[in-house]
């Protein structure tokens, strides 16, 4: 038998190799605004940041699509091991925001003058996100009805339990958008500063950090609070309560 030629390309498409015809990085590599186009170097960071969290979120999403579906399933394992990993997804997009740091506030002001009204407020990822956490909540909504469970009580008993390690990886989710919240509105703030309107006209104090204490999952957060008030202390909240 003749040793493998490992030189030789065996992909189809576009491309010189097969890296290249797979990862169809000729077509990714040219999403970019080239260097002719830009009115600012710091385009290419700008663009880089945001286009990646694309990816990251077109994963996630497809994860948290999938997750429901194992819910609806009744294959709660499954469905947690792949929000851990859409959490991650949004863990690593809010770790890339940092990279705005390097964007000098007077060089973002040229930045902004091609962007148009263009704003992430219309990203397509964080629109999806929105979409699915709404389908992820319904159908874990619907699972704690038709078993007839009450989370609470479950916690109590140890959590030792595929419902609720489940509730804890749509919590971790949702937290973990939220700590993208905070991330972004202190970036912003960092750039643009607190007192101005974005591109699309929001007033950036009073919107982003109304959004920041969102919640997807708003009776999952409501059983941390009951079990405080069903703790050793529980006395003293029902002082405070009253
Ligand atoms: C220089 C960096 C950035 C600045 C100055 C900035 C500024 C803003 C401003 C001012 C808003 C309010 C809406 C408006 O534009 O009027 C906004 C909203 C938003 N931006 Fe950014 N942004 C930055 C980076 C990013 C990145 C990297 C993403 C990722 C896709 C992003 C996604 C969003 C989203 C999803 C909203 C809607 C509000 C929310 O859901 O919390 N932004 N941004």
């Amino acid at each position: 038998m003749l040793p493998k030629d490992y030189k030789t390309q065996v992909l189809s498409g576009e491309g010189a190799n097969d890296y290249a015809r797979y990862m169809r990085t000729d077509s990714l590599l040219a999403l970019q605004r080239s260097p002719d186009e830009v009115v600012h170097r710091d385009e290419l960071l700008f663009q880089v940041v945001h286009q990646s969290t694309e990816l990251w979120l077109k994963l996630a999403c497809a994860e948290v699509e999938t997750a429901t579906a194992a819910i609806r399933e009744g294959h709660l394992e499954q469905a947690t091991s792949l929000l851990r990993r859409a959490a991650l997804s949004v863990q690593l997009v809010t770790e890339q925001l940092e990279m705005l740091r390097h964007l000098s506030p007077w060089d973002f002001q040229t930045i902004r003058t091609v962007l148009g009204h263009g704003s992430g407020a219309d990203s397509p990822g964080w629109r999806a996100v929105q979409r699915h956490s709404r389908a992820l909540g319904q159908a874990f909504g619907a699972l704690l009805q038709e078993r007839e469970l009450n989370l609470t009580q479950m916690y109590q008993d140890g959590g030792h339990n595929p419902v609720v390690t489940l509730a804890e990886a749509l919590i971790e989710w949702d937290e973990r958008v939220s700590i993208w919240r905070v991330r972004h509105y202190k970036v912003i703030t960092l750039i643009i500063g607190h007192d101005v309107v974005g591109t699309q006209g929001t007033p950036v104090q009073e919107v982003l950090t109304r959004l920041i204490a969102h919640r997807f999952f708003p009776e999952l957060w409501q059983v941390r609070a009951d079990l405080t008030r069903r703790g050793p202390l529980g006395a003293d909240q029902a002082a405070a309560d009253a």
